[in-house]
């Protein structure tokens, strides 16, 4: 199993638009934290989530979350 790449140890903090969003799950994409297309020939597949509201998520950099695309703390294990 292939490992991502750790963009950041601490969780991005955006306010989002309502909307569709591709979270990138590979840690390879240059537009982070979203997929740009890099994971192309890995094993990794962009996670997909929409928000009806607007509001403020706190998105995972470390790629190891295991709620994503949100941070679940594991950056603090790593
Ligand atoms: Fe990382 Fe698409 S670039 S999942």
């Amino acid at each position: 199993m292939s490992q991502p790449v750790i963009v950041d140890t601490k969780p991005i903090i955006l306010a989002l638009e309502p909307g569709t969003y591709f979270w990138c799950s590979c840690g390879q994409s240059q537009n982070q934290p979203y997929c740009d297309g890099s994971h192309q020939g890995t094993e990794f597949l962009p996670v997909k989530f929409v928000l009806e509201d607007k509001k403020q998520v706190a998105l995972c950099q470390c790629k190891y979350t295991s709620k994503s695309p949100f941070c679940d703390g594991s950056h603090s294990k790593l």
